[in-house]
């Protein structure tokens, strides 16, 4: 039998492609990883200038996978180019911090980059574009991407916290010695930085609260809080660079997710309609259902403890210093429904 059903290639656009992050993750896009075996797509590669020679060398290595769903491949360093008719996009271009730095720290020298991509989305990609941020500071840098994009809905614009949450997921697994898959209800709340709350208190396995089976508030609060906060970090000493491989593989979860919708709460980056007294219109991680095409519940009405409402205030606050200090490149302070 043959099927004669021949999908419409998705046009995914990745920037900083010529980069570590997009090194693993151009693969897997290609072998249909996140948007399954039938689906084809074309690839749009952005990079600096600087950098084009080393995407050509990328470019070649694509190639030669030989991959049956990639039928078109666009390079190039303008970013209107990059994103036309984008369904999809991975910001992931950006500096990465190094050894002793915060990720606040790559404010200065990265918000600049989301606010003419921003722009440019705003212009040229599909109205039914899916953004993910990857490039840090991630929530802030979604945040400037949005402002610029006011004719592009907000809810369009998601920074990634996934990697945290599937860190998060691999510790607790290992600790009460269970399957990923059998934890649910885990959220990271707050900014993708060492402020993060990764909150266990609704978290349940095999359907039994996690807390009760941990049974030790001392690794709960003293070893997997600052563990999951500091991973980041972690990584960077150990490989003298910052996480790349876990970083992609977090990507292409968080956007097949986003498209083809989540059975369990999953963690990202949105623009806050104030929901648990959260500050509007700042890009915090909260738990989410995905339902497909681009949909999502951000979890409500869940009981909130003192302590972790203190948690997340915290990280909160360092969202609105971050905001504070790109408020220069936020040029539409009405967004569209904050
Ligand atoms: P990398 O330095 O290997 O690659 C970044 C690439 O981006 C470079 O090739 C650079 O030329 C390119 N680039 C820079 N400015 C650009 C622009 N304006 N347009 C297009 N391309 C541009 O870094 P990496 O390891 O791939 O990391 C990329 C970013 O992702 C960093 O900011 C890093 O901190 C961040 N990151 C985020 C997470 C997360 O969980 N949110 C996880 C890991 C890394
Ligand atoms: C990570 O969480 O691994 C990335 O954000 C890279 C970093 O700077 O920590």
């Amino acid at each position: 039998i043959v099927n004669s059903v021949e999908l419409q290639p998705a046009t995914i656009t990745v920037t900083g492609a010529a980069g570590a992050i997009a090194y693993s993750l151009l693969f897997r896009l290609a072998s249909g990883e996140m948007l399954g075996k039938n689906q084809p797509i074309n690839l749009r590669l952005l990079e600096r200038t600087e950098a084009m020679q080393a995407l050509q060398g990328v470019v070649m290595e694509l190639q030669d996978g030989a991959f049956p769903l990639l039928k078109n491949i666009v390079v190039t360093d303008d970013a209107d180019e990059a994103f036309k008719d984008a369904d999809y996009t991975f910001l992931v271009g950006a500096k990465p911090r190094s050894k002793g730095q915060e990720r606040g720290d790559m404010l200065k020298e990265n918000a600049a980059i989301f606010k003419e991509q921003g722009r440019s989305i705003d212009r040229v990609a599909k109205s039914s574009v899916l953004s993910v941020v990857v490039g840090n500071p991630a929530n802030t840098n979604a945040m400037i991407a949005s402002y610029n994009a006011p004719n592009t809905p907000r809810t369009s614009f998601t920074a990634m916290t996934r990697l945290d949450h599937d860190r998060a997921l691999a510790q607790i697994s290992k600790k009460v010695n269970c399957q990923v898959e059998d934890i649910d209800r885990f959220a990271i709340w707050g900014n993708h930085s060492s402020t993060q709350y990764p909150d266990l208190s609704h978290a349940t396995i095999r359907g039994k609260w996690a807390w009760d089976l941990i049974k030790d508030e001392d690794w709960i609060y003293n070893k997997f809080i600052p563990r999951v906060q500091q991973r980041g970090a972690e990584i960077i000493n150990a490989r003298g660079k910052s996480s790349a491989a876990s970083a992609a593989d977090a990507a292409l979860r968080h956007m097949r997710d986003w498209v083809l919708g989540s059975n369990k709460w999953v963690s990202m980056g949105v623009c806050s309609e104030g929901w648990y007294g959260i500050t509007r219109g700042v890009w915090t991680s909260v738990p989410v259902q995905c339902f497909g095409d681009g949909k999502f519940g951000v979890i409500r009405d869940i009981p909130m403890s003192k302590e972790s409402a203190s948690r997340i205030n915290k990280s909160i606050d360092e969202l609105l210093q971050e905001k504070s200090m790109v408020k220069d490149l936020l040029p539409n302070q009405t967004l569209r429904g904050v």
